[in-house]
């Protein structure tokens, strides 16, 4: 009798959104003691993006979630398990994932967000791997979607340089053909806790006047620290991945780093004696993403021809916490499928459910308004910022719902 081959997890789709608002180290300069001779060479980030008004971590992860599912050439309600890594929810509760299932039009998948800063995305694409390989699910969609510009103090110029807006995601899909996900490699060491943090908002120190006063809802960091941490972090977590999966980092085609840094990931690759065009990299463009910068980093390799079948390749991030995970992959779908996703996917053909009589604040930042404001940049019809009266969602009883279908063997 033959045996059956294992069941495995294929990456059958990518794709990604960023906001269209452009904010360049120059503008950066007419805020903060800054300039852009310093932020390049320091960090390597030219622009990064900031969402508009209308726009929140659940819509950006929607469109990018859409676009990765038609890559993957089947329908949002195959979708079993829904996965979004993010720091920077919509919400407290429910979950960004929940919203999501209901924006792309899935009834089926269970869902849920991922805690684990920058290397949310590798952490939920691992777990994704795990509920496939086990059988718990076909198709498992796993994204990683992050607001950062909201959370950014705009008087501190060590931090708000960094940051920007944006989401990605990719569709994991069960087959016991050769390929797909192989070593994972996740770590988390709990003394870099308060290296980079968002003091209040949480039960600790609930928010009030005098946290904001203190201004202890935005994001601080000890920069050298976390820059040791992820030189000294990235490279020997790739290669465990690396060595997990039976190769040697020069069987790597490419490996797809978050993306925090140039000097960082520059530092990688002379970790793992590679030269630097096996580091894909687009950090100049928009920033660090945190959970999103691998799978839009991810999305772009592929969609720009530098990823081919037969491939393997290395997604790589680290993060508060501090954490750090890696994935190798080799790669099996037709990178073709994904080059028409973001004109047949529109952002404004989107929609996430606003809540019932409830007026959000105005949402951008006071430091960035100005900049926003200016012809050309991206000014929402109000009627998408007011809440409207939405569409009861239909009850199904339990024993009507549909089950989640197990892999195929
Ligand atoms: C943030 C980071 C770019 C700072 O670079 P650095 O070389 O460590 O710079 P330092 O913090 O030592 O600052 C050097 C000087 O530049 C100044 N400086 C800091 N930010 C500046 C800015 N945006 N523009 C101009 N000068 C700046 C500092 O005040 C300091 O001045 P001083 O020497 O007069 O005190 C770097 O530490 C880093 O990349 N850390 C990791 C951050 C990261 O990846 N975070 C996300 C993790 S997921």
């Amino acid at each position: 009798m033959s045996e059956t081959p294992p069941i495995r997890a294929h990456v059958t789709g990518w794709g990604r959104y960023v906001p269209s608002h452009v904010l360049t180290n120059t503008d950066l300069e007419k805020m903060v003691d800054t300039n852009d001779e310093w932020i390049v060479s320091r960090t390597g980030i030219r622009e990064r993006r900031v969402a508009a008004a209308n726009e929140t971590t659940a819509s950006m992860a929607a469109v990018a979630s859409l676009r990765a599912i038609r890559a993957a050439g089947i329908s949002p309600d195959e979708i079993d398990l829904i996965l979004l890594a993010t720091l920077t929810p919509d919400y407290w509760m429910p979950s960004t994932a929940a919203l999501v299932k209901e924006a792309i039009g899935n009834t089926r998948a269970a869902a849920m967000d991922v805690a684990a800063a920058c290397s949310g995305f590798v952490y939920g694409f691992a777990t994704a791997q795990a509920w496939i390989t086990s059988g718990l699910a076909k198709h498992v969609l796993v994204i990683g979607a992050e607001l950062l510009t909201r959370f950014l103090d705009y008087t501190d110029r060590s931090t708000c340089i960094l940051f920007g807006d944006g989401a990605g995601a990719a569709v994991l899909s069960a087959s016991t053909e050769p390929g797909g996900a192989m070593g994972i490699e996740l770590t988390t060491e709990p003394q870099g806790a308060y290296m980079i943090w968002l003091p209040a908002g949480g039960a600790k120190s609930p928010p009030s006047s005098e946290t904001i006063a203190r201004g202890e809802h935005y994001i601080r960091m000890e920069g050298k620290e976390t820059y040791r941490f992820a030189t000294r972090t990235l490279a020997s977590t790739a290669l465990e991945s690396v060595r997990k999966s039976g190769l040697e980092p020069d069987d790597i085609s490419l490996f797809i780093p978050h993306q925090a840094n140039i000097r960082i990931i520059d530092a990688v690759a002379k970790g793992l004696n590679l030269p630097m065009d096996r580091m894909f990299t687009n950090v100049d463009r928009y920033g660090n993403t945190s959970a999103a910068s691998v799978p839009i980093a991810m999305a772009e390799a592929v969609n720009e021809g530098r990823v081919k079948v037969g491939d393997r390749i290395t997604i790589v991030a680290f993060g508060a916490g501090f954490t750090s995970g890696a994935v190798t992959i080799q790669w099996t779908a037709d990178p073709a499928r994904g080059a028409d996703a973001d004109t047949a996917i529109r952002a404004e053909d989107v929609h996430v459910r606003l809540p019932v009589d409830w007026d959000s604040v105005d949402p951008i930042p006071q430091a960035l308004a100005e900049l926003m404001a200016r012809p050309g940049a991206v000014n929402p019809p109000l009627d998408d910022v007011v809440p409207g009266e939405p569409e009861p969602a239909p009850f199904l009883p339990a024993a009507d719902r549909p089950a989640l279908t197990p892999a195929a063997s």
